[in-house]
């Protein structure tokens, strides 16, 4: 894989940001994003996440399902207060 290799197309990080951030002492798919933001895109890691544990594991040896930590949320949608105060509203 060459640095320049996009790794999570959602944030635009590359193959050498993920690198980086396990070279400053990121050990988890989760401090791999709170650092560099690698699967915080629209896609929440479904992308990218298993790529970035497999570069995590390959790097400091340890098997995936130690440094595969993500937590997935659900595909949520803000609801506007007015439908919570039983109102009607318009926004779609
Ligand atoms: S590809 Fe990484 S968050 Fe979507």
């Amino acid at each position: 894989m060459k640095p320049d290799t996009i790794i999570c197309r959602c944030e635009d990080i590359t193959y050498q940001d993920v690198l980086d951030a396990i070279q400053m002492g990121m050990r988890t798919v989760t401090e791999v994003k709170k650092a560099i933001r690698a699967g915080m895109g629209p896609c929440q890691g479904r992308t990218c996440g298993r790529l970035i544990a497999q570069i995590i594991s390959q790097e400091t040896g340890k098997p995936i399902s130690e440094v595969w930590d993500s937590s997935h949320r659900p595909p949520l949608m803000t609801t506007p207060m007015g439908v919570l105060a039983g109102g009607h509203c318009d926004e779609e």
